[in-house]
């Protein structure tokens, strides 16, 4: 006797028709056909039922606050930078509480359940981390969110920055943070990842750095943070986001670079939608991309997971909590549009970014927690083209949000596939 079980899914994998039988909050078996009974069926009618999508990189300190306290007329990284300066100093608890809130609401209608937010540690006040925590515990029911403290303009940049980082640690803020392209210079740089993974040593901690987020081909802090993952036995436990520069390097130096790298088991975050609409901002033409070396990433081994960043705010006027955006832009920029290819893409977005956040308990198979979420999809490739509705988003055995069946969508080979979308709507129950 099961408590729930969904029938007739088509898994990420590739494995079709399959059930999955939930008792209590845990998946307690996967098979072609279970032979018993649930107080509760949904049939997934030949849908995707993947595990939920996974963020490993946010920001829900700024998400929502597009516009505040103006707009970002340049579009850039550096007048983005300036204005959540202006922004800082005015933010309170509650307004923080109040938007990190309804973007977990837009989360979770997504059916994405983990998040790592980086926390801006740069005001002495820590509202941000503050606040952040509050969320944290608030969402725990139905998200999993990390928090990371970031300091936002320079751990030796900005004055204090080194003692607000220790404070928020001390808090209760989970990760370490860094943006070593951010201090004033590449050996202050180079020197704060060195005294920011030593802190993580000592506390036990991972690291998470925003990391050379430039076009700058000798912004090379990547090299830096593979060197002391290494010799502060982090290995595994380090992230290093955006990467960005790397697009610009030498390929000799980055066939020397990718094998540091991969040796220091660094978990990659690159963030399309963000790298896309920011790098190259110096280039007239030929324009660079400014997304890091996905591909070849990927190919020596390293784990690749993609993050959102950024939900309008001061840098980014888009987004929508959905990682098939996320996705779907990473395959057209890195080029990745081979049936094996997308496959990478989906996984980057799910059990890759669970391995970068190390996720306990997640994915499909007998003993994982009962997180799924049903699309309106066959399979991962149709996924990321259409960016489906999630039907059914379930977190530990209960149904915790819906969304009804877009109409008239068009299958993989061009063909109308519903006419009203209820020939693929699984029945949930009421
Ligand atoms: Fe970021």
């Amino acid at each position: 006797m099961f408590d729930l079980i969904i029938r007739n899914a088509n898994l990420p994998d590739g494995r079709n028709g399959i059930d999955i039988g939930i008792r209590g909050d845990r998946i307690a078996a996967v098979g072609t056909k279970i032979e018993a009974s649930a107080k509760e069926e949904i049939d997934a009618t030949g849908r995707l039922v993947s595990p939920p999508f996974v963020d490993p990189h946010f920001h829900m300190d700024a998400t929502l606050s597009l516009g505040l306290p103006r707009m970002n007329r340049s579009g850039t990284l550096l007048e983005g930078i300036a204005l959540w300066g202006e922004l800082r100093p005015t933010l309170t608890r509650d307004a923080l509480v109040e938007r990190a809130l309804r973007y977990c609401d837009l989360a979770v209608s997504q059916g994405l359940l983990y998040i790592r937010s980086h926390v801006d540690t740069t005001d002495p006040r820590l509202v941000t981390a503050e606040a952040l925590l509050e969320v944290r515990d608030r969402v725990a029911p139905y998200i999993d969110l990390q928090l990371v403290a970031f300091p936002q303009d320079g751990y030796y940049r900005s004055t204090g920055a080194v003692d607000a980082l220790s404070r928020a640690l001390d808090m209760g803020v989970d990760i370490v943070g860094g943006i070593p392209h951010f201090e004033r210079t590449m050996s202050d740089g180079a020197a704060s990842v060195e005294a920011l993974c030593r802190i993580a040593a000592e506390r036990g901690l991972p690291v998470d750095m925003h990391c050379d987020e430039t076009d700058d081909p000798m912004s090379r802090h990547i090299e830096t943070l593979a060197a002391q993952t290494i010799r502060f036995g982090l290995q595994g436990r380090v992230a290093g986001s955006h990467l960005t520069s790397m697009h610009s390097m030498d390929n000799y130096y980055v066939s020397k670079l990718i094998p540091l790298m991969a040796e220091a088991r660094i978990n990659v975050i690159p963030n399309p939608l963000i790298n896309i609409m920011l790098q190259g901002r110096h280039d007239t033409y030929p324009k660079r991309r400014g997304l890091t070396r996905v591909r070849e990433l990927m190919e020596a081994g390293l784990n690749v997971s993609f993050g959102h960043d950024c939900v309008m705010d001061p840098w980014y006027s888009m987004g929508s909590g959905d990682m098939l955006e996320v996705g779907h832009m990473a395959l057209h920029v890195a080029q990745m549009a081979g049936v094996d290819d997308k496959r990478k893409i989906f996984d980057a977005l799910t059990v890759n970014s669970a391995k970068t956040m190390g996720l306990e308990g997640y994915g499909l198979e007998k003993g994982c927690n009962a997180d799924l979420v049903i699309l309106q999809a066959r399979d991962p490739l149709e996924a990321l083209r259409l960016k489906p509705n999630r039907l059914a988003v379930i977190r530990r055995g209960k149904l915790i949000a819906r969304t009804p069946p877009r109409v008239s969508e068009l299958a993989i080979d061009g063909r109308p596939s519903s006419v009203d979308g209820s020939e693929y709507a699984p029945n949930v129950g009421d």
